[in-house]
């Protein structure tokens, strides 16, 4: 059977894609039973170089979404516009739909699952989240059974790039952050990655599968890397721990916590030696208990298997019905979203502190009157009478105790500036 397949966008993904369809076709026909066939890709600029024949270049939309060859259109532009307008017109005119573009599933996930399934069409998002890992069908298949109680992940590949830069080889922020572009890591404004947006768009994708919810980016507490400071990644590391972005989704009663931030995990945790542009995802289930699902998380070919498992999916007709049948997809809930101040986790706290005699108990003084129990206090010899870092984990807290004890602590005589805050997450069996 011959597919027809046009590309909107032939960047980093987009030309990974259109390259594998035009060099692996074979390959791909002996382990799908479809023969893709690339009709046209789209683009803004045409003079540019691409790694694909000028014949198939174009920047003609409607070369694309109006062509009678073309049955599966695969999104690879990005951003929230045209790309909503040209999927929804792509579904309108009949076509499967393939995109890896999270941000827009994160706004209008809701809205064009129901437009594909009016049209009785599908819209396959894979490659949106995890780059070549499979956890879109880990949620809507192999957990389908489980109760969904924890998404915890890894999410975004620059970040995790640029973390593993800083904490192993001491490099600069600015030089990991161009060394992930230059290849080919980062959104196209990465100010995207470091801000944490990417991960909280794909933790709204991921975490409206697992709990069955219309889950959107804007109720997600969202934090990024862009302030971190060297020195707490190397106190972290003395203290045992090692610092990642985490998207984490907890069910809590009726309702569910949602946030990104960067956490501190222990060395033990299954998630801390996930480095450079990997990602990993750690889902807890009612009958599974925890399964972890690791690869790379961004790059050309690495996200492009995942929109190739997709285009294949959908062009060997598996897409389409199982689109119109899954609750998770269409059938979703609205679900309370538990506020980050309400959430008990453990805190990292490191405070430029007045070496002089009563400091620590004025500083234990506050934390004790939030009620929030101290684990290790750690502060380096130092000169008397001068600021010097002083260090503190706690035990669970109630998240806005503790940024309340922020600003009390801001005001005393004894500490300079703003303390810095982490919290820890060091929960798993
Ligand atoms: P990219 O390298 O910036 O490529 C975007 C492509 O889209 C370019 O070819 C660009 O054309 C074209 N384009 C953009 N706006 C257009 C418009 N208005 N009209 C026509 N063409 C337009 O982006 P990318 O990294 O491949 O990412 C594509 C999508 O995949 C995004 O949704 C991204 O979030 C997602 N994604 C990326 C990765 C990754 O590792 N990079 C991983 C997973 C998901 P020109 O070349 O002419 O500028
Ligand atoms: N910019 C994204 C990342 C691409 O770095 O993870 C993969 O979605």
């Amino acid at each position: 059977m011959k597919i027809g397949v046009g590309i909107l966008g032939c960047g980093t993904v987009g030309g990974g894609v259109a390259q594998v369809i035009l060099e692996q076709a074979e390959h791909l026909e002996k382990r799908s039973g479809v023969r893709l066939e690339l009709k046209k890709v789209l683009v803004r600029d045409t003079s540019r170089p691409r790694p694909i024949p000028a014949s198939l270049i174009t920047s003609r939309p409607e070369d694309v979404l109006e062509n009678p060859d073309i049955d599966i259109v695969v999104e690879l532009i990005g951003g929230l516009e045209p790309a909503g307008e040209w999927i929804l017109r792509a579904l309108k005119n009949g076509r499967r739909v393939v995109t890896a573009n999270k941000y827009l599933l994160a706004q209008r996930g809701g809205e064009i699952f129901a437009a594909a399934a009016r049209h009785q069409s599908c819209v396959c998002f894979e490659a949106s989240c995890g780059g070549a890992i499979p956890i879109v069908l880990a949620l809507t298949r192999g957990l389908l059974a489980n109760e969904i109680r924890s998404v915890v992940g890894i999410l975004n590949g620059t970040c995790n790039y640029i973390l593993t830069q800083m904490t192993q080889n001491k490099k600069a922020y600015a030089a990991a952050l161009a060394e992930a572009q230059h290849a080919g890591y980062a959104e196209a404004d990465p100010h995207m990655d470091v801000s944490g947006l990417d991960s909280s768009h794909k933790l709204a994708v991921l975490a409206s599968l697992a709990f069955g919810a219309d889950i959107k980016s804007s109720v997600i507490d969202t934090r990024g890397i862009a302030g971190l400071h060297d020195v707490d990644l190397r106190y972290a590391q003395e203290l045992g721990y090692v610092c990642k972005l985490l998207a984490i989704a907890q069910r809590q009663g009726a309702g569910v916590s949602l946030r990104v931030h960067p956490a501190l995990i222990p060395f033990s945790h299954p998630l801390s030696n996930v480095n450079g542009s990997y990602n990993a995802i750690s889902v807890d289930g009612s009958v599974a208990g925890r399964t972890v699902y690791y690869g790379r998380g961004a790059g050309a070919m690495p996200t492009a298997s995942a929109v190739l498992a997709d285009i294949l999916e959908a062009a060997m007709g598996n897409a389409v019905p199982m689109f119109a049948r899954h609750p998770l997809l269409n059938h979703r809930r609205e679900m309370e979203v538990i506020p980050l101040k309400d959430v008990n986790t453990r805190h990292y706290l490191r405070i430029a502190a007045l070496d002089r005699p009563g400091t620590i108990h004025e500083i234990t003084g506050v934390l004790g009157r939030n009620n929030i129990s101290i684990s290790a206090v750690a502060q380096h010899e130092s000169k008397a009478g001068t600021y010097v870092p002083l260090v503190i984990t706690t035990h669970e807290a109630r998240d806005g105790s503790v940024t309340d004890s922020m600003r009390e602590l801001e005001q005393l005589e004894c500490v300079h500036g703003e303390p810095v805050h982490l919290r820890i997450l060091d929960d798993y069996e």
